[in-house]
């Protein structure tokens, strides 16, 4: 039994040479297990190879084909065609406005890594020596690791940026996704940088930036629930700040 129909794709892509949305609609037959990554690339293979837009890994891991579908910021590759249809005849796809737009679909992450970048997202270790003549594993117990877990299952598809009121006002504060990171790191029994990584991001431009809505946790593809990270990091940054343990600028952490 055949179990493909007809679908019509709408892509509302940005056109580079006249700076505006520009809406395209494309009529295809796909299958019934088909994403909307898939119509996607049907479209660019088979009908119109200027549409621009990313992905790699094609199973929800690299997190490349993040963009807004049907108005909602979603992964491409985890959307299914037909189950969008179920409620409406076509399927209307967007780049995410969160992040610059280059073309088409796709976004500039340049901004987003920078943030990423700026909390440091690597095991900090008092002796620089020992990641390249480590003596022993460093372990930890299955409480120590389920205390920042979640939270390391980011993939950076910069939905939850896309989602988030506050980065879509105030491209100062660093956003969801840097600060889950920052608490992912703050916890994790392996590394040394303690407080210093509350103190990066006690002010607005960090953690105190987070109106707490919500939202990022709500799109995020992965549940790491960043809204929980952030709240998470003012609990941590009140109760070392009460026991005088923020103090000191010399805490923060050195530049590699
Ligand atoms: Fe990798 Fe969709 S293509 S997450």
């Amino acid at each position: 039994m055949d179990e493909s129909k007809h679908v019509k794709i709408v892509i509302r892509g940005f056109d580079t040479k006249i700076r505006q949305f520009r809406s395209r609609l494309y009529e295809i037959k796909e299958r019934k297990f088909a994403s909307v990554l898939d119509a996607l690339i049907h479209i660019k293979e088979k009908r119109d190879a200027t549409v621009s837009f990313r992905y790699s890994c094609r199973m929800g891991i690299c997190g490349s084909c993040a963009m807004v579908i049907n108005g909602k910021p979603r992964l491409a590759c985890e959307t299914n065609v037909f189950k969008e249809l179920e409620s409406r005849d076509s399927i209307v796809v967007a780049p995410m406005e969160g992040h610059p737009i280059l073309k088409d679909l796709v976004n500039d992450f340049d901004d987003f890594f920078e943030d990423h970048k700026s909390v440091k997202p690597w095991l900090f270790r008092k002796d620089k020596k020992e990641k390249f003549a480590a003596k022993k594993e460093y372990k930890q117990s299955e409480k120590e690791r389920d205390g920042f877990l979640t939270f390391s299952e980011c993939i950076k598809c910069g939905l939850c940026y896309d989602a988030c009121p506050v980065v879509n006002t105030n491209r100062d504060f660093i956003g969801p996704q840097a600060l889950s990171q920052a608490y992912r790191y703050y916890k994790d029994s392996r590394d040394q940088a303690g407080q210093s990584r509350l103190i990066e991001v006690d002010s607005l431009k960090g953690a105190w930036g987070c109106e707490f809505s919500g939202s990022c946790s709500k799109v995020c593809p992965k549940g790491v629930d960043p809204a929980l990270a952030i709240q998470s990091l003012k609990f941590e940054i009140i109760k070392n700040g009460f026991l005088g343990k923020l103090n000191k600028p010399e805490q923060r952490i050195k530049k590699k």
